[in-house]
């Protein structure tokens, strides 16, 4: 028998935290960046890794007006949340899930027929219309219509009942290099499928094409939405983009220091021995592993702050902890450190780490996982914390 109240309690010492005011922030300086045109703030993989709830109604309340997310179930998540706004599922579905677009409300990425006649029959036997985003492909490889198909994939859409067609959209595979030659060259496949069309006195709402990179650098693809992500959240998507307005870091990630060891010359630190002290050194053990999304790539190189000073990951990174050498450093039990963030004059970005493993700082947030409790803060304090291993089941 359970006798503590576990909901939603911040029971092991590492988190992520997550600052609403540098969302609000970011959401509106995109919004006033990208002037008349519609935002589509994009919540997919958990809300990038903040979590998506609490993302979604953030950059509801700051102006988004659309939601993107890439799968049924994530639609789910935020319907279940009371998440009313509009959204689109920009990911594919097999025919056989046109049911649960319908029941969720929610707009639909189109490529293929198949799914949409499974559409249009659904949508029929609810007797509702079904909301749909033609994809066209100009050059990612994806999802969507070979651009050269489009205008004719598009006409036999238009033949099907209950299927509204309210958006066109396109990806770009590179809008934030140096290079926009390919990036211009899709914009111009676009423009040319909205000539054609139109041509076929064919009207559709909403065209988009512009991510994070393309709303920051090719005004010319904005059309009537961009569909950001990573800039909400206080990133920009590489070194190479403008910087137009201030981002406010939104993510941190945290730990207390669980456990500190001293070790002798000879003693070895972790799995596969890869550390051995050549020298008396103190070690700092740090409750939180590759398992949390924190990449076992950082064993040896990855860096922490503690109390604003640089220290480093040392040793084999464990499932669920991670050793930190501090001899140098007065680190005691319950101290924090910032595995992502800032303490005092330091900062560890997620491109930081990107940079130390290879990776992109997409992969970085996205891979911090469900077992990191998400401690949401308004004006520097604590308004919520989010954990789903202690939040209440359905069943
Ligand atoms: C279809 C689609 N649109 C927009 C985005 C947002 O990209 P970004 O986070 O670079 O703004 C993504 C994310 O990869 C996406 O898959």
């Amino acid at each position: 028998m359970l006798s503590l109240d576990y909901q939603n309690k911040l029971l092991r010492p590492a988190w992520v935290e997550v600052d609403l005011d540098a969302v609000a922030h970011n959401v509106r300086a995109i919004k006033r960046h990208i002037g008349d045109v519609k935002l589509l703030a994009v919540v997919k993989a958990n809300g990038y890794g903040l979590g998506a709830v609490m993302m979604a109604r953030e950059v509801v309340a700051n102006g988004a007006d659309y939601l993107g997310v890439v799968m049924l179930d994530e639609a789910y998540e935020l319907r279940r949340a009371g998440l009313a706004a509009p959204m689109i599922n920009t990911g594919a579905i097999l025919a056989d899930q046109a049911d649960a677009v319908i029941d969720l409300d929610i707009e639909q990425m189109i490529d293929q027929y198949d799914v949409a006649v499974a559409l249009s029959q659904a949508a029929q036997k609810a007797g509702a219309t079904a909301r749909v985003h033609f994809k066209v492909d100009t050059g990612m490889s994806r999802f969507g219509v070979h651009y050269s198909r489009a205008v004719p994939e598009m006409q036999r859409l238009l033949t099907l009942p209950n299927i509204k067609v309210v958006g066109l959209f396109s990806h770009f595979p590179m809008s934030d290099g140096v290079d926009k030659s390919f990036a211009l060259l899709q914009i111009e496949r676009m423009k040319m499928i909205k000539r054609d069309l139109a041509a076929q006195g064919i009207r559709i709402p909403l065209w988009h094409m512009a991510n994070s990179g393309g709303a920051l650098d090719l005004p010319a693809a904005h059309f009537d939405m961009v569909r950001v992500g990573l800039l909400n959240y206080g990133y920009w998507p590489s070194f190479d983009v403008q910087q137009p307005f201030e981002l406010a870091p939104a993510m941190s990630v945290r730990a207390k220091i669980v456990a500190i060891r001293d070790i002798e010359r000879g003693d070895t630190v972790g799995y596969g021995r890869k550390f051995m002290a050549t020298q008396k050194e103190r070690i700092a053990v740090l409750p939180i592993g590759y398992a949390d999304g924190y990449d076992r790539l950082l064993s040896k190189i990855g860096v922490i702050l503690w109390h604003g000073q640089r220290a480093p990951i040392i040793g084999g990174l464990c499932m669920d902890a991670a050793f930190v050498k501090t001899t140098d450093l007065d680190a005691k039990i319950g101290d924090v450190v910032t595995l992502m963030g800032t303490d005092g004059e330091q900062n560890i970005s997620p491109h930081d780490i990107a940079a130390l493993i290879g990776s992109v700082s997409y992969e970085v947030m996205a891979q911090f996982g469900r077992r990191l409790p998400r401690v949401y803060l308004r004006d520097d304090a604590v308004i919520r914390i989010d954990n789903s291993l202690t939040a209440q089941s359905s069943s």
